[in-house]
């Protein structure tokens, strides 16, 4: 059994326990005398021991009442999303204006702008007036260029709180990450083989312009595939096909039928991301949003909390259709979508989301490294045999074989020792970590999520596709009564 308690009412009352491998159901309390709280401080965490002599340690982690109370003089935190056009002293301009205002600046970054000559800018800035919220929109609206506002609303005045990142609570505003992108889908580098097409980059281009505008709620973009693009998918999915009979893990290959059948996985046609996005909801849950380019692995991973996953919709270079040097449709429709059809799979992907809501930069680099080692790159006993479930690999016709040849090292998964291993990105991973299976691999990551620092609980809703934070007794008690 493994325990964690979410949160202790007050200072004199009682700890609730949780079991973590099922997350439904109260199955402790017990009272806690009044001069033990003296022991913790803010942040503390303290590790007490069953009275049954179970040996099981019961973590759990502090939040006064007084925190709660503090609600009542709430700081307003905006986030906004605008261009500045590049000239010397630009953003010092911007940045002068913000501080006469008396705002608190507290996030400042920046973007390449799809104008070009121009900058994109988020930032996020704190203050405890409305008014000022308005007067600095207003200021900054005759400064920067396409000024948007991404969030604003109440923060948290927990000291603990305070340092949190901002984090999507409903799936609605995975709609502010359109535009966060670190690299558009538009825009090549000059060692891409369609760098110097123009065609195809226009092409890129309007496929984007799609999953720029896309919202929550409206039918994923229809793109019309041309001959050249259904060919350069049919030479990807004729060879892959071949190799996934013999190479991917027993879940990927009970899924890839089921997609022939029900989506148009055909070698003469491109699936199109409504239809499959359709059918992994009836599977999982689970949806696919279309996206421009790279996300950050924040937003990326935050994402996975909502059971969504952002997929791009063009398709790579049709002179080297063996070859993309980014995910393109072939990658996600290929390698990534069936797994997400698989209940258990989709469930270690979702864990891995909630884990990345308001953690920290170096909690999301670990929570990254697990996702790229896993869902990228990880392979999985079956009997004595290895297979693929990487979409990294599972789109690779190269690295596919290599991974299950005895040239890589092969190391048992464990995410506190696979979520600290370097690697590299351009080139062949030199190690790879092999799961016992998808079942093991989730309770793995909830056990190691639990460790993580976070001064807080969240549960995702699946009815509201919300997350909820469990920072109230209130809260607290919903939820273990179910
Ligand atoms: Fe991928």
């Amino acid at each position: 059994m493994n325990f964690k308690t979410l949160l202790k009412s007050n200072y004199k009352s009682t700890a609730y326990f949780c079991n973590l491998k099922t997350n439904r159901r109260l199955l402790h309390s017990f009272q806690i005398s009044r001069n033990v709280p003296t022991l913790f401080s803010k942040n503390s965490s303290v590790r007490l021991h069953s009275n049954k002599s179970t040996n099981n340690p019961y973590t759990f982690s502090y939040v006064s009442k007084e925190n709660e109370s503090a609600l009542v003089n709430s700081v307003i935190k905006t986030t906004i999303h605008f261009s500045i056009t590049d000239k010397v002293g630009a953003l010092d301009e911007v940045l002068s204006a913000i501080k006469a205002l008396h705002v608190s600046l507290c996030r400042i970054e920046s973007r390449p702008s799809r104008t070009k000559g121009s900058y994109d800018f988020f930032i996020d800035f704190e203050t405890t007036e409305h008014s000022k919220v308005v007067d600095t929109l207003s200021v900054m609206s005759k400064l920067v260029k396409d000024i948007k506002i991404v969030s604003s609303g109440e923060k948290d005045t927990d000291d603990d709180l305070h340092s949190v990142p901002w984090f999507p609570r409903k799936i609605q505003d995975l709609d502010s990450f359109a535009e966060k992108v670190l690299s558009y889908g538009a825009d090549l580098d000059a060692d891409h083989p369609g760098f110097t097409d123009a065609v195809y980059r226009k092409r890129r281009a309007d496929i984007t312009e799609k999953a720029k505008v896309y919202k929550h709620g409206n039918p994923l973009p229809h793109v019309e595939y041309t001959p050249a693009e259904i060919k350069t998918w049919g030479i990807v999915f004729n060879e892959l096909v071949e190799l996934f009979k013999t190479h991917a893990c027993r879940e990927h290959q009970y899924v890839f039928p089921l997609l022939v059948q029900n989506c148009g996985y055909r070698e003469d046609n491109i699936p199109q991301l409504e239809d499959v996005s359709r059918f992994l909801k009836d599977c999982t849950g689970w949806t696919i949003r279309p996206v421009m380019g790279l996300l950050s692995s924040r937003d990326f991973l935050n994402g996975l909390a909502f059971r969504v996953f952002h997929s791009t919709q063009y398709i790579r270079h049709h002179s080297r259709p063996l070859y993309t040097p980014e995910p393109d449709v072939c990658h996600e429709l290929l390698g990534h979508v069936p797994l997400y059809a698989d209940p258990d799979f989709a469930d270690f992907s979702h864990e891995i989301g909630i884990a990345s809501l308001g953690a920290t930069d170096e909690d999301i680099e670990k929570l990254a490294t697990i996702y790229w080692f896993t869902v990228e790159f990880g392979l999985c006993k079956e009997g004595n045999n290895i297979k693929a479930f990487g979409a990294g690999l599972l789109s690779s016709f190269g690295e596919l074989e290599y991974a299950l040849s005895d040239k890589p090292i092969k190391k048992p998964f464990d995410p506190a020792v696979t979520a600290l291993q370097k690697f590299p990105i351009t080139e062949y991973q030199p190690i790879y970590f092999v799961a016992q299976s998808f079942k093991e691999m989730k309770e793995q990551v909830i056990d190691y999520a639990s460790e993580l620092k976070r001064p807080f609980t969240v549960r995702y809703n699946g009815l509201t596709q919300s997350i909820e934070v469990l920072d109230t007794k209130e809260k607290l008690m919903r939820y273990a009564n179910g």
